[in-house]
């Protein structure tokens, strides 16, 4: 698929990979519309940028219209994310924010910017969705390594499969791939906030930077693939093959 030209939606866009990947595609051609609650992402150059919040039905409207207006849609990129540590066993009011600051902006804002979408994505006769989702979704990835109190956080994502799943099966009819980029730790500033000094520590050994996992994003819209959550790691080569068997695209 080649995205030259289109217009490209990243949500999240302000800092860390929702940032490689709006730059990382306005570099490829496309025309992007990079958003945020943080009005950080107006200093994105060659970009048109808005600040807007993907868990609000209106933002969402409204920046898909605005999107609409620069020229055929072909990309949607769902980055926004949020990250929050909520064992079961933590206090009941602290979840149930978090489940609302989560579940809002990681599926409920998935779900609204890609309805509003994809209408212009079938119109423009087709297009490519990409998920952020994670490797916790890889058992045989993820096993020893997936936090244990990261339990909103974690059903997001794995919930996050069936929207790709799904809409990768309804929308092939239309030309439209969905896929999740399902990796490991990556260089960004919702990994380094999770330490109390913002400093990586040497345990934690190699990251990926966000402009890797841009590449790869690339990649996987250049492939045509559709339906499957691509992982990647340091230290192991990230190769697309043929693609694995139904069943075994999403979790592995
Ligand atoms: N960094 C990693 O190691 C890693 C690994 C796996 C998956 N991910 C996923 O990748 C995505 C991006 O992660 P990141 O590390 O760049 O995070 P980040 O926290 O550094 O950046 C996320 C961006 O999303 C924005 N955002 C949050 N809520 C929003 C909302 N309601 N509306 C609009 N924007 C909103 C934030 O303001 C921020 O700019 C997330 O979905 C995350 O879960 C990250």
């Amino acid at each position: 698929m080649n995205v030259t030209g289109k217009v490209a939606i990243v949500s999240g866009a302000a800092q860390g990979l929702g940032k490689a990947f709006a730059e990382r595609l306005a570099a490829e051609g496309c025309r992007v519309l990079a958003f945020d609650i943080n009005p950080a992402v107006h200093e994105i150059s060659g970009v048109e940028a808005m600040t807007a919040d993907v868990s609000q039905r209106g933002d969402v409207e409204r920046v898909v219209a605005a999107a609409a207006e620069i020229g055929t849609i072909g990309v949607l990129v769902n980055n926004a994310g949020a990250w929050k540590q909520t064992p079961v066993d933590s206090p009941w009011e602290q979840a149930l924010a978090d489940w609302d600051e989560i579940m809002d902006t990681n599926l409920k804002g998935v779900m609204m910017l890609s309805r509003a979408t994809v209408p212009h994505l079938q119109a423009g006769g087709g297009g490519a969705i990409i998920n952020l989702s994670s490797y916790y979704v890889l058992p045989a990835k993820s096993d020893g390594t997936n936090p244990p109190d990261t339990d909103l956080y974690n059903a997001s994502k794995w919930a996050l499969n069936g929207f790709t799943d799904a809409w990768a099966k309804y929308l092939a009819k239309d030309n439209i791939t969905v896929n999740g980029l399902a990796m490991g730790a990556v260089d960004t500033p919702m990994l380094r906030g999770l330490f109390a000094d913002g400093e990586l520590p040497a345990a934690l050994g190699d990251v990926m930077s966000a402009a890797d996992i841009a590449q790869q994003m690339m990649d996987v819209i250049a492939s045509g693939r559709s339906g499957e959550n691509v992982g990647a790691w340091v230290g192991e080569l990230v190769t697309l093959n043929e693609q694995p068997a139904l069943h075994q695209r999403i979790t592995g």
